[in-house]
């Protein structure tokens, strides 16, 4: 066991110190260690193999990526460099600081932390703030979207916030508004964000150059959200630029950018759409050289021009045709604070918005109803192979279980280097089994949506993508429950 850790310990210090002092600094950390009443001598903090790790029943399993610890001094004593299914274990009572990816990694890292304790009530704590703190997330949802309370006159004066409007050369319009909104009802969007969001990151780092590769919030009810005084002013928004009050929204987001962030420049709707985008900034005392500013481009080709640009500023709305091809600028590294962006998207009336809506919302819905049969094997303690048509008994000794893990990034990566005719035939069966789900609850849903489209009917439309909703809520939960349950 010492062996094991000493030679652990060499390791990860030889690469946080790529250079000829390695072997000095791996010395010096080992004398260190000897004193050191948290020390890797008593092992307090331990590195397993990756293969070890796997050859841990799933719920003994965890994945930690880190970090560096830290003695009394805040002398950085010792430190892991992330490995996929790297399992790290130290003593709570260390500190330690989890380091983030350098600014060239485009991808987020994903870890699993788990936190033991030996007291009983320390758990028992922590378990009811956690239901307190779901508790009080879902009553802020309940309570509907920020500005349900009081509704605003119809005949607000739009003209009077109007600050600019710019043209591209296909006559897109871009325009821009400042005070539509009360600072009251920004603070308490910006709030809940923060305390109620749920956070997603498009992870896609190469080759789909379509996203904007931003992180987003949402979670944010279209139903609850068409009833608040924010979209009323939308909507009013929207009538005085184009004449029509019939937009609808089926997209409503927060876009959340840090500096280091790698935005892309993209188009928020397809060609034959006719949609609008509108996008309120969300972070105050934003100053000049703070950047993120929204750009705007005549084309989406590598030789486009700008047709304008707009400087973020708090509760500052721009609404824009969402063709055409616009980016947000990262802030300055000067900037502390996140850029901040409520968003919603807007299509030409109810029956193509709910339409569009129930669309985007199947997407995510596939993906649980089509994970349901990988959770049922490995709770029945198989091994799942998305392509075999029946599961098999998991083969305790086998050396190359990873490649029947289930689907991962990385492991898809490593693939597609070995065996590139393989994937490309994959991705190619991938499209089409996006567009034809083969699952029999999606392809019901999928058939009564083409029905509703058929007939036009206004009510069975709102009634099917309400439906769907409630359906993919309650999936989701019931599919956060029950991975919670393996781990
Ligand atoms: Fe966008």
């Amino acid at each position: 066991m010492a062996l094991h850790e000493l030679m652990l310990t060499l390791f990860l210090f030889s690469k946080l110190s790529p250079s000829t002092a390695d072997i000095e600094a791996g010395s010096q950390v080992w004398e260190a260690k000897e004193n050191f009443q948290f020390g890797i001598a008593e092992g307090n903090v331990e590195v397993i193999e990756q293969n070890t790790a796997k050859d841990l029943p799933l719920k003994d399993r965890a994945v930690v990526v880190f970090q560096s610890v830290y003695d009394e001094d805040i002398e950085i004593v010792a430190g892991a460099v992330p490995k996929f299914g790297r399992l790290v274990v130290w003593d709570s009572s260390v500190s330690y600081l989890p380091r983030p990816p350098s600014i060239a990694f485009k991808k987020g890292q994903l870890l699993l932390h788990v936190q033991f304790s030996k007291s009983k009530e320390k758990m028992l704590k922590s378990y009811a703030d956690v239901a307190a703190s779901k508790a009080i997330r879902q009553a802020a949802y309940d309570a509907g979207f920020i500005g349900s309370d009081k509704p605003v006159p119809n005949d607000t004066d739009i003209e009077k916030s109007f600050v600019s409007s710019s043209k591209s050369l296909e006559g897109k319009e871009i325009h821009v508004f400042d005070d539509l909104f009360e600072k009251e009802d920004l603070d308490r969007l910006r709030a809940f964000i923060f305390k109620h969001g749920t956070y997603y990151y498009d992870d896609s780092d190469e080759g789909d150059d379509d996203s904007d590769n931003v992180q987003w919030i949402a979670g944010f009810e279209i139903d609850a959200y068409i009833k608040s005084r924010l979209w009323n002013i939308m909507q009013q928004t929207l009538k005085h630029i184009t004449g029509r009050d019939k937009w609808f929204p089926y997209d409503i987001s927060c876009n959340l950018i840090r500096s280091a962030d790698h935005t892309r420049i993209h188009q928020d709707c397809e060609p034959h759409e006719d949609e609008w985008t509108y996008l309120i900034y969300l972070t105050p005392n934003w100053t000049k050289n703070d950047y993120g500013e929204t750009a705007f481009y005549e084309t989406m080709t590598n030789d486009n021009e700008i047709i304008t640009e707009v400087r973020p500023k708090y509760g500052r709305a721009v609404v824009f045709q969402g063709i055409i091809p616009h980016s947000a600028r990262p802030p300055s590294t000067n900037q502390s604070h996140a850029r901040l962006t409520f968003v919603a998207k807007v299509s030409v009336d109810e029956f193509v918005g709910r339409h569009k809506a129930f669309r985007e919302e199947m997407r995510h819905y596939q993906g649980l109803v089509e994970s349901e049969s990988m959770l049922d094997a490995i709770e029945r303690g198989l091994d799942f192979d998305p392509e075999a048509e029946e599961t098999e008994p998991r083969d305790e000794m086998s050396d190359d279980r990873g490649d029947s893990e289930p689907d991962d990034e990385m492991e898809e990566e490593e693939e597609n280097e070995e065996k590139p005719i393989k994937i490309e035939k994959e991705a190619e069966e991938r499209v089409i089994h996006e567009e034809q789900p083969d699952h029999p609850v999606l392809q019901e849903l999928n058939s009564r949506l083409d029905a509703v489209a058929q007939s036009g009917g206004l009510d069975q439309m709102r009634n099917l993508h309400r439906e769907l909703h409630a359906r993919h809520v309650t999936a989701r939960r019931e599919a956060v429950k029950r991975i919670t349950n393996l781990i």
